[in-house]
């Protein structure tokens, strides 16, 4: 048997209403703050990533999933969000229109060639936001009330973001050959990752999950400690405005991200239901991306929130999901000659907006009630030879097994009616 590449995971049909049930919410969320949806192509030029993400990055260098298309182009899946996102902007002048543009993506398919374990995949699906042009705290502020409430919304609440400032092409050099002197008596001690990001990104061994790295980092200098005015105002208006908006927050000095592109303020919410802080979201500002790929000088900032985590971190908190039912009325026939009226009945009751089956694998009559009861279909329909020959069809209430008889002619309609009153009640 074929099986499914390693690291990729199928969304079923009796799984999908749980995905559904969070894009509404997440869709109705972002409406509220602004934001419309984009969607961007599943692959760019690697190009793009390249300058974009950066080509220090674990993603760029390790994760690609980088191919020649016939046309001999580099080609590469997307890794991550946010550079396809503001590669369209450009593209489409958006930055032409009044700022900010602000805009989501949902169940934007992501492709990292990593290891797979529990929580990381191959291919995952982030819902993100990101708000272009906006270069106050407050936009940056903005996407962290947002990104708490739509969890919220989920049933997700008491979680905390964990925020930080890594400083800009100002102050962030200087920081790096503070951090560099610091690591340098250390390096024997590095992981080996983390002797190679030594020189190309320092930063990163700041979150580095290693134990040996992580006991000498606890004593680093700090970038908060270096931050130039600009990026120091920014982060405490952040703080304010976070403050004045109630949310619980903790300034995290490790969290860094593995993405070249952020400036300013970085942020994280970790999950509750795993070892190793697996990151639910992450997120961050990006003043300096769009003109990276080409375009305007415009400020970023967004975050993207990983779809299967969301569901993982329901799971562990045993949050059920409202299941629609798949079938309210179920239209038995009982033999040959009732076959094209139940067919017809059932055509009648979806066109009157009702989910209605019928049998398509030749059930007998008892079989047909069988599998009403085993799918929880809550009214079946009976139509047999002697209904059909008086012009009804028999109603069946599932749960409390009572029966009415009801005129053929105006059948979908007075079903809708008893069906739509069960509801209310
Ligand atoms: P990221 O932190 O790399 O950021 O990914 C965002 C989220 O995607 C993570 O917090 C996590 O929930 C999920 N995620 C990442 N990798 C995996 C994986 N291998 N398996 C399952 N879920 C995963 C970005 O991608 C940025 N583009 C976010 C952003 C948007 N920053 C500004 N705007």
């Amino acid at each position: 048997m074929i099986q499914a590449p390693k690291g990729t995971k199928d969304c079923l049909p009796k799984e999908s209403y749980r995905w559904q049930h969070i894009e509404n919410v997440l869709r109705r969320t972002a409406a509220e703050a602004g934001y419309r949806e984009i969607r961007t192509p599943v692959f760019e030029h690697t190009e793009l990533f390249l300058r974009g993400v950066g080509d220090t990055t674990d993603i760029v260098q390790k994760e690609m999933y980088t191919f020649e298309d016939k046309g001999g182009r580099s080609i590469t899946l997307k890794p991550e969000g946010t550079a396809g996102a503001a590669r369209a902007m450009i593209e489409g002048k958006l930055y032409a229109d009044p700022l900010p543009i602000k805009m989501y993506y949902l169940n934007n398919p992501i492709f990292r060639y990593e290891n797979p374990q529990h929580g990381r995949l191959r291919e995952h699906h982030q819902f993100g936001m990101e708000c272009f042009g906006a270069k106050e705290p407050s936009a940056d502020a903005e996407l962290i009330v947002v990104l708490l409430r739509l969890l919220k919304n989920l049933g997700l609440d008491d979680l905390k973001v964990h925020i930080n400032s890594i400083g800009c092409p100002v102050c962030r050099p200087l920081y790096h050959e503070k951090l560099r002197s610091f690591l340098r008596g250390n390096m024997d001690h590095l992981c080996r990752n983390c002797q190679q990001r030594f020189e190309r990104n320092p930063l990163r061994v700041l979150d580095c999950k290693e134990d040996r790295c992580k006991a000498i980092v606890t004593d680093a200098p700090v970038m908060l400690d270096m931050l130039c005015e600009e990026c120091s105002t920014h982060f405490s208006g952040l703080q304010a405005l976070l403050k004045a908006a109630d949310v619980s927050f903790e300034v995290d000095t490790h969290i860094v991200r593995g993405l070249d592109y952020y400036t300013k303020t970085v942020f994280e919410i970790i999950m509750q239901g795993v070892r190793e802080g697996l990151a639910l979201c992450g997120g961050g500002r990006y003043d300096g991306l769009v003109e990276q790929i080409g375009g305007p000088s415009l400020s970023g900032v967004g975050f993207g929130l990983g779809m299967e985590r969301v569901l993982m971190e329901l799971d562990h908190r045993g949050i059920v999901l409202p299941e629609p039912l798949l079938c309210q009325v179920f239209v038995v026939q009982t033999g040959e000659e009732t076959v094209q009226a139940a067919f017809s009945l059932t055509q009648q009751l979806r066109a009157a907006g009702l989910k209605a089956d019928c049998d398509h694998t030749g059930r007998g009559l008892k079989a047909q009630f069988k599998y009403a009861n085993k799918l929880g279909i809550p009214y079946v329909a009976i139509l047999g030879g002697d209904e059909l020959a008086r012009g009804v069809v028999k109603l069946r209430d599932m749960v409390s097994g009572e029966e009415q008889e009801i005129n053929l002619d105006n059948a979908a309609l007075q079903i809708v009616q008893i069906a739509a009153a069960t509801e209310e009640a």
